[in-house]
């Protein structure tokens, strides 16, 4: 049965911009609503349904405002990460019958990072939450894709640090691994929307294409020259990291997210793979190195 009601939660985030413009530009014309806090200052365009919710996402006005809508999606901040349990306790209170959790990032979580990053525990047993939900009337669909592209590179997320115009090339540079541009996974959101027999009940993995810190470098200084490199094997990057974390210093938490995929790895070939299940165009190194340079510019005011 096709999904009509759709709800956004985080439409004013960096995955929930680009997802309300793919929803309401889809070929389906969903209705569409979305959920913002009532301290946001958020705007959203006209057309678009906006109901304010408290900010602790209390069950009750959730499943209020969840009344009629098919699909939930959950683009929420780390900050808000934890409050899913209620979205999806409202989600079968209401009766809505697919939720997207906040995934949008690693498939894989290893042990460790679980005990490190509390927000990766969260995702984790968020999905063994909905698992267990099964057969309820609930489906859910988790969006796997890796690293941003854009915001990894201008996050200094890819060990690129703009400030002192030096990196850090993890094993020579030359792992590569999986990244996606913010609007392909907007779009693979919309798509598993469009096709829900497709999307039920299970993880999907997006992407654009597979890159290395050393082709972002190569990229980068050809606008952008002068830029320093320590060159570092990533083993023992990756220990010091976790010390720094295990003794209080989140400022290096960024890196054990960065640590768990710098190896390099893949997305295609995989039983999970997305892409051609959803009927998702791939983005170019240089499409998506564009896009960047559009967000350069804001980095150059900030
Ligand atoms: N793969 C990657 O490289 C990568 C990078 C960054 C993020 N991510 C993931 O993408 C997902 C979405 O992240 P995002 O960066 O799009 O989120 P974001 O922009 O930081 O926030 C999205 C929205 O969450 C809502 N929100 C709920 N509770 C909040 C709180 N306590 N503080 C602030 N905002 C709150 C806000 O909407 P209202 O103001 O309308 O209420 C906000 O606009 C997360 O799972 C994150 O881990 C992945």
């Amino acid at each position: 049965m096709a999904f009509k009601s759709i709800c956004l939660i985080g439409a004013s985030g960096n995955i929930g911009v680009p997802t309300l413009k793919h929803l309401l530009a889809s070929e389906q014309n969903f209705k569409v609503t979305v959920i913002s806090r009532e301290s946001s200052t958020a705007k959203f365009p006209d057309g678009v349904t906006v109901k304010r919710v408290p900010d602790d996402y209390a069950v009750d006005k959730l499943t209020e405002a969840f009344q009629g809508i098919d699909v939930v999606i959950g683009a929420l901040s780390m900050m808000g990460m934890g409050e899913q349990y209620k979205i999806i306790d409202a989600c079968l209170a209401a009766k809505v019958k697919r939720y997207f959790p906040t995934e949008f990032g690693l498939d894989e979580l290893p042990d460790w990072l679980l005990q490190l990053r509390e927000m990766f525990k969260i995702k984790h047993d968020v999905r063994d939450y909905l698992i267990s939900k099964e057969g309820t009337g609930l489906e859910w669909t988790s969006i796997c894709c890796n690293a941003f592209f854009e915001m990894g590179i201008a996050s200094g997320f890819f060990q690129l640090f703009w400030k002192d115009k030096k990196a850090v090339l993890l094993d020579g540079g030359e792992p590569k691994w999986v990244a996606c541009t913010l609007d392909t996974v907007a779009l693979a959101i919309v798509k598993s929307i469009e096709k829900p027999e497709a999307s039920k009940n299970r993880i999907l993995l997006v992407e654009d294409f597979r890159t290395s810190q050393k082709e972002i470098l190569v990229a980068v200084q050809k606008k952008v020259p002068g830029w320093e490199v320590e060159n570092v094997e990533s083993g023992p990057w990756l220990e010091k990291g976790k010390e720094a974390v295990r003794n209080g210093d989140n400022s290096q938490l960024g890196k054990l997210t960065f640590g768990t995929f710098a190896q390099g790895n893949h997305y295609e070939g995989r039983p999970e793979y997305g892409n051609d299940v959803l009927g998702v165009s791939k983005k170019s190194f240089s499409e998506a190195m564009d896009l960047f340079w559009k967000d350069y510019q804001s980095l150059q005011t900030s």
